[in-house]
């Protein structure tokens, strides 16, 4: 059957109903990364229960649930507090909702941000990496069974679908502000079990530098609904490290947190 990419009209009619804001830039808070949405002025607050289009899943740790439409620097936002992740039993269709979302309401730039592990030594647990590209390793896409643009082939280009322009943007942001921020291949697998020390052999061999369980479906949704795109990862452990539990990730998170949170904050006024 033909898949559509747009969502339920009552969704796009709740979030209009719910803020006179129209944001044109829509941002995906990962585990551990919700703040932002707190400090978000002027916030509507649309909980994920009330859009009949997100897929329900029961909620993990660290994820909150919530869609704010607020005022992010001066900026008009669409901010997603947490999302649902293909790990707790969704398609790769349903995982990109909020990007199928965002561009039904009208946005044209997606800002994703997750917890990731370090493939590669030179990541350290807090650092920042803005994603240069990707490697889908879910054995998914939430493309499948959509027609195409215009009912054409759905062969979505995606080199450079992490937008170069926004990248050049955000690392100068973070030299601004005297943030290190690297660029790294992120690789996103299904989870939800953390990888082997194989596996995250394999993934360095492959040009991995960080590693997930999100953002893919997203980025790959965006690309073909037009959006441009920015990645931002929080090394949240070593990869394969020892003794890791999601506690742990979501220390980590918590104290890099503020230092997202104000990278993306300038990169938005910079739009
Ligand atoms: N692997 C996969 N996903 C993750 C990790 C990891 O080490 N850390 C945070 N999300």
């Amino acid at each position: 059957m033909a898949v559509s990419l747009s969502v339920p009209e009552a969704d796009l009619a709740l979030v209009r109903t719910a803020s006179p804001l129209r944001p044109r830039v829509a941002v995906v808070l990962g585990s551990g990364l919700s703040g932002l949405a707190d400090v978000a002025s002027d916030a509507a607050v649309v909980p994920y229960g009330e859009l009949s289009g997100f897929p329900r899943v029961g909620s993990v740790v660290g994820h909150a649930g919530k869609l704010v439409v607020g005022m992010l620097g001066g900026v008009p936002v669409l901010l997603f507090q947490g999302r649902a992740h293909q790990y707790q039993g969704v398609s790769a269709f349903d995982a990109a909702y909020p990007t199928r979302l965002a561009a039904g309401l009208g946005c044209d730039t997606l800002v994703v941000t997750n917890a990731a592990g370090g493939v590669v030594p030179r990541l350290a647990v807090g650092d920042l990496v803005v994603i240069s590209d990707h490697l889908n390793l879910m054995g998914t896409n939430p493309l499948t069974g959509w027609p195409g643009p215009d009912g054409g082939f759905p062969f979505i280009p995606m080199r450079d679908a992490y937008d170069p322009v926004l990248r050049a943007t955000m690392l100068d942001v973070a030299a601004r502000q005297g943030v290190r921020l690297i660029e790294g291949v992120y690789a996103g697998l299904l989870g939800p079990s953390y990888e082997t020390p194989a596996e995250v052999a394999m993934l360095a061999g492959m040009g991995a530098d960080i590693v997930g369980m999100s953002t893919v479906p997203e980025v790959i949704a965006a690309r073909a609904l037009g959006l441009r795109v920015l990645g931002m990862s929080l090394v949240t452990n070593a990869a394969a490290g020892v003794g890791l539990s999601h506690a742990e990730v979501l220390e980590a998170g918590e104290k890099a947190a503020a230092r997202l949170q104000r990278l993306v904050t300038e990169f938005v006024t910079r739009l």
